[in-house]
């Protein structure tokens, strides 16, 4: 069963960006409605919208939102208002390029109408062209479902991380989307959820969907996944990616590349499921990625037993993601295809 609406949406009526809280699920299903591109930013920051697609396309929307904003009657001063918008969108999170990707393309293409529009009519332009690429963002799942759900097997227990699901996309959703794919031809797999700490992304959401799925699921803590490969209950390993380096490193939610070091030692594939808009063939490497610390509050937050983990003065370090190296993954699958190694050559190939 789908949801039952998209992670984001523009609402027509009310010219707002409709978004799922995300910080709520899976106690309750909220919807908020941003006026103003620094509400966006905010969601962003604060993660009510999080998932590197997902907030590519709350960008693009937050971008649309500044243009209706100014008060600019010119198309140059319009831009220059606009410009001051996509950095701050740009600035809210840094590892995932789907937001720069995003904001730079709604740039672009305001730029390309100021040539022989009004600033009215680039507003307009720019809201349609913000939903284009969300329009796109489903379209791209579903192509990359479709070649990612061939390489699962009928059988297969398969091992995700954190959300990759509809809600860290606008619809349907990159390494979830395969799961849910594979499930829809009649696959009979099961899905292994790690909980993905510190914000349990795994355990609150990855979870929540397969219930409307009806994939059967367990949910495990991340310092578990050893051993169910080692032991042979795990056929796959899927997670998807914020940031792809022109060599196919990936940097994705922190305790991906103990993952699948885990996977790789004991010969369990390793794909890592991208929209060809989260590879950055700008970066040679997975070392020039930017990694977002977050608030240590986030590790020290958690309660066992209804009582805080850590002593009071404790202190912590939240590193929200981390590199694997290429040398680890089976494949990368995009929406062209699956890419394998050597990276370098073949992801250069489906970027066009
Ligand atoms: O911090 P988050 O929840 O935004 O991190 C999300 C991830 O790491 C996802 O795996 C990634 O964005 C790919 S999801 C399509």
């Amino acid at each position: 069963m789908p949801l039952l609406m998209r992670t984001v949406t523009w609402n027509y009526q009310q010219n707002t960006l409709d978004m799922i809280d995300q910080r709520r699920l899976p106690a309750a299903l909220e919807i908020v409605s941003y006026h103003t591109c620094a509400q966006v930013a905010q969601a962003i920051r604060g993660m009510v919208v999080r998932g590197a697609p997902a907030i590519g396309a709350a960008a693009a929307f937050g971008l649309a939102l500044a243009g209706f904003e100014s008060k600019a009657q010119t198309s140059r001063d319009l831009l220059a208002d606009m410009d001051a918008a996509a950095s701050t969108l740009k600035a809210a999170r840094p590892t995932a390029v789907n937001l720069a990707w995003a904001v730079d393309r709604l740039m672009a293409d305001a730029l390309r109408l100021s040539g022989f529009k009004s600033a009215d009519e680039i507003r307009l332009g720019v809201l349609a062209e913000a939903q284009r690429l969300a329009d796109e963002d489903v379209e791209i799942n579903r192509r990359m479902a479709t070649y990612g759900a061939e390489l699962i097997a009928d059988g297969d227990t398969i091992i995700h991380h954190c959300n990759t699901g509809a809600l860290a996309t606008v619809d349907w959703g990159t390494a979830l989307g395969v799961i849910r794919m594979a499930w829809e031809q009649g696959k009979k797999i099961r899905v292994l959820v790690d909980e993905t700490r510190p914000r349990l992304q795994g355990a609150r959401l990855t979870a929540w969907e397969l219930e409307q799925y009806g994939v059967p699921y367990e949910i495990i803590s991340d310092n578990m996944s050893g051993y169910f490969l080692r032991t042979g209950q795990a056929q796959k390993v899927l997670f998807g990616a914020d940031r792809v380096a022109a060599n196919g490193d990936v940097a994705n939610k922190i305790g991906t590349y103990m993952l699948a070091l885990a996977a790789f030692d004991n010969g369990v594939p390793v794909y890592a499921v991208v929209p060809t808009s989260t590879i950055d063939l700008s970066l040679a490497h997975g070392g020039l990625i930017p990694i977002e610390e977050r608030d240590p509050a986030e590790v020290l937050g958690i309660q066992f037993q209804g009582e805080q983990v850590a002593p009071l003065n404790a202190k912590a370090r939240n590193p929200a993601f981390d590199v694997t190296p290429n040398r680890l993954l089976s494949g990368i699958v995009t929406e062209k295809g699956v890419v394998s190694a050597p990276f370098e050559i073949n992801l250069k190939k489906v970027i066009k």
